[in-house]
């Protein structure tokens, strides 16, 4: 292996996250428009190959980890073929998914013999008339049983993603408590962020975690912090204070984890993004398809990381949303 993928305040980059499609089954508030989406044209799409090039490019300069996201991930037909593709490359050590759930059930089993292992569904509410209100869309049931069936074929944890918007899901924190108490899932609560499509984003509109930690020491029992955290994990992790149901939370907007950051981003339509909130994009796309190299390609990435901002600037009056809301970029 080369030097390994650094940044100018000397962050090691070897988390890839790889958003295989901006297609979506449901329409959340806090990442699309609800009608009249504009997705990419399929040409403009990686294709498997194109990405598993970009993966041992990646690995290649230190990356062991990579996510699939989307959009939403288990749209693109036949998703457990990438997994085994990923899989199989020397030195990926461990590969995840962000799915939202819906079509989870009828793939589970199929992504587990590809290889897959760690897996976070998005669900923002427990109650079904909720769920609707922020998906936009019917599907409860089928996430639920997407949960189920990912617990059987073995995920351990399953992790569920919470996002927290004040005025919104107070009323799903101490549901979500107990949920984590019964099914063993890990629940995680993420503070609101601006990256939604419709630029409806306001700070007084973030439910922060303190205030969630809060709310479900005093209703169901004490929180205590698991000790000996990884510095790079985004949450921040808990367990209610009798050892049963653990609880994460993604302080995104309040205690941002910028200065741990490890990862970088490559969307479906092949550029790379050394941020979620970066207004600059590489293209690499363009040199998978020109007869750019693996040298070449390896460059490009040194280069998108080398240049990354020390974070984001969501406290500030500098902040400028990107012009890519979150299912074009990929959580
Ligand atoms: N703020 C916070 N989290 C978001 N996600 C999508 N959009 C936002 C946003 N604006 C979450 C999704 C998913 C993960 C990829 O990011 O719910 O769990
Ligand atoms: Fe990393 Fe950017 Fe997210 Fe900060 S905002 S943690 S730098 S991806």
């Amino acid at each position: 292996m080369s030097e390994p993928l650094v940044d100018s305040f000397g962050r090691i980059h070897n988390n890839l996250r790889i958003s295989v499609t901006d297609r979506c089954n449901i329409r959340c508030f806090y990442c699309m428009p609800a009608e009249n989406v504009q997705f990419m044209p399929r040409a403009d799409l990686l294709s498997f190959e194109e990405m598993e090039r970009f993966v041992r490019i990646c690995v290649g300069l230190g990356v062991n980890k990579v996510r699939l996201t989307g959009g939403e991930p288990l749209v693109r037909k036949d998703l457990h073929k990438l997994v085994a593709m990923i899989a199989a490359i020397d030195g990926v050590h461990d590969i995840g998914i962000t799915t939202n759930g819906i079509l989870l059930a009828e793939q589970a089993q199929d992504l587990w013999d590809a290889g897959l292992r760690r897996i976070n569904v998005s669900l923002d509410a427990l109650d079904p008339v909720k769920f609707k209100e922020i998906t936009r869309r019917e599907g409860y049931e089928n996430v639920l049983a997407g949960i189920q069936a990912a617990q059987r074929v073995g995920f351990d944890p399953v992790k569920v993603n919470a996002v927290s918007v004040r005025g919104m899901t107070e009323t799903e924190i101490v549901p979500f408590g107990h949920f984590a108490r019964t099914t063993g899932a890990e629940i995680r609560f993420i503070e609101f962020m601006p990256l939604d499509a419709d630029n409806a984003w306001e700070r007084d509109k973030v439910l922060f975690a303190h205030e969630i930690i809060e709310r479900l020491s005093a209703e169901i029992m004490p929180l205590i912090p698991i000790p000996d955290q990884n510095p790079h994990a985004p949450a921040t992790e808990f367990v209610f204070e009798d050892g049963v149901g653990r609880i994460g939370f993604i302080a995104s907007v309040s205690q941002p984890f910028c200065m741990n950051c490890d990862r970088f981003r490559i969307t479906a339509d092949g550029k790379v993004r050394n941020c979620l909130f970066s207004l600059e994009e590489t293209d690499i796309r363009g040199l998978l398809r020109g007869g750019g190299t693996d040298a070449e390609i390896a460059d490009a990435v040194r280069a998108s990381v080398a240049a990354k901002w020390e974070g984001h600037q969501i406290n500030t009056a500098k902040f400028i949303q990107p012009d890519r809301p979150m299912y074009s970029i990929g959580g």
